[in-house]
């Protein structure tokens, strides 16, 4: 088989063999074939698309490049949680401990976040002591024990799709929906889960800016699932504004817990509720609908999740004063109050700005090397709709710096108001099954 020849027939529009597919990932894996075919290879893909089928083949073929993780081990229905990424989502720390609370384990691999904060391992590292290094056996121990672990990825999880992903990002090939929905299924797959629930974000600050594109996409997704033997399915929710008010390290743990102790953070709880319901149908937990919303529900009111969740930080060696005490969690030297600029109604505020924003003060990486501070952050004080008077405080920078000029800037311009209030628009556009 040769590689020139398989570029041909998908730049001429045709549907590749799941023997094309396996040769060109496997030989790409080892080396064996150069970037500038795989290069072009992956435009062809770009403008001309692929079936369905050859977008589950893809997938195979990808988690089939590296290891696989076994949960067989693990008592019961795995459902595993991806979201596609946004600024201040920290609903897995508030639907793991929810589902586990209901007795469906939660047997979860998560990364270090590159990009404006950290990844869910790295927030859950504001906590002192906290343990994401442990054996397999100890990770199955733990959720057939707690019902709930959460570790560092370990193993060589789909590294074709770290070569591919790679390449994607310099060759302009990164926003083509089979090569997303491939890259972030094949690791789903590769991560030993019987069942995926998606978070598919759409808006300003999301991959996927149009509604259209983020159903596009989340129904390729639950296509690749099905096809592939794991039932999946996909909420569409909204990030045209970061999500909760905290946004960083720290700060985020505490807005978790307050959730998790009942607290109402209304899109917070509403889109980490949904999660969780879709989690627990797949798991066959609870037959219907609102049997499992009102279930779940009771256990953020009663304390049944907030109890799982400490639970899980003291089984992963965390300090659960801090959870108990959430003042004793890492705190910045500096609070910078910034105030609003105009009279009106607060009518946009860019996720990906308010990222950056928190990126400056230290709360997420530009390089892999770089250290997080956990301590450092922006609260929203003033959200999509709030009614303002110039001066009003709109957010705070939570810094170690005493002048952090750049963050301060950038979250002014994260701003953006009107004269007359704003539309709502709603925070779940759409699950897609
Ligand atoms: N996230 C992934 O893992 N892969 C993509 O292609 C895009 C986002």
């Amino acid at each position: 088989m040769r590689m020139v020849d398989i570029i041909h027939k998908k730049r001429d529009g045709g549907e590749l063999t799941k023997e094309e597919i396996h040769f060109f990932i496997e030989e790409y894996t080892k080396g064996k074939i150069p970037d500038y075919q795989v290069s072009a290879l992956l435009m062809a893909i770009y403008f001309r698309g692929m079936t369905a089928d050859e977008t589950a083949m893809l997938t195979m073929a990808m988690v089939n490049s590296g290891d696989t993780i076994d949960l067989s081990g693990i008592h019961g229905h795995k459902v595993d949680k991806h979201s596609t990424g946004g600024v201040g989502d920290k609903t897995s720390l508030i639907v793991a401990p929810l589902v586990a609370s209901v007795g469906v384990p939660v047997a979860k691999m998560s990364g270090r976040g590159l990009g404006h904060t950290g990844g869910t391992i790295d927030k859950l590292e504001s906590i002192a002591g906290f343990q994401v290094e442990m054996s397999k056996e100890e990770f199955i121990a733990n959720v057939n024990q707690y019902k709930i672990a959460i570790a560092g990825q370990t193993g060589n999880l789909a590294p074709a799709d770290k070569k591919l992903y790679a390449l994607r990002d310099v060759t302009a090939t990164v926003d083509s929906i089979p090569l997303i929905a491939s890259s972030i299924m094949s690791k789903k797959i590769a991560s030993g889960a019987d069942s995926i629930v998606l978070d598919v974000k759409t808006g300003s600050g999301a991959f996927m800016k149009t509604l259209e594109d983020s159903e596009a996409l989340a129904k390729e997704m639950v296509r690749i699932g099905k096809k592939l033997g794991r039932n999946t399915v996909a909420i569409i929710s909204d990030m045209n504004q970061p999500l909760g008010f905290e946004v960083g390290n720290a700060n985020e743990i505490k807005e978790v817990i307050r959730v998790l102790r009942g607290e109402n953070v209304e899109d917070l709880k509403t889109l980490s509720l949904e999660l969780a319901v879709q989690m627990v149908l797949l798991a066959g937990r609870y037959p219907y609908y609102e049997t499992a919303k009102m279930e779940l529900e009771k256990n953020l009111i009663n304390g049944e999740a907030y109890q799982c969740f400490k639970q899980f930080i003291r089984a992963q060696h965390g300090n659960t004063e801090m959870v108990d005490h959430i003042e004793k969690l890492p705190d910045s030297k500096y609070h910078i109050e910034v105030k609003a600029e105009q009279n009106g109604y607060i009518a946009a505020i860019d996720a990906e700005a308010v990222g950056i924003a928190a990126m400056y003060l230290g709360a997420g990486r530009t390089t892999k090397e770089d250290q997080i501070d956990h301590s450092v952050g922006v609260t929203l004080k003033k959200k999509v709709g709030d009614e303002v008077t110039v001066g009003d405080t709109i957010a705070i920078l939570h810094s170690n710096q005493e002048n952090p000029f750049e963050s301060v800037q950038k979250l002014r311009e994260a701003y953006g108001y009107s004269k007359e209030q704003p539309l709502t628009r709603p925070l779940i556009y759409n699950v897609i099954k």
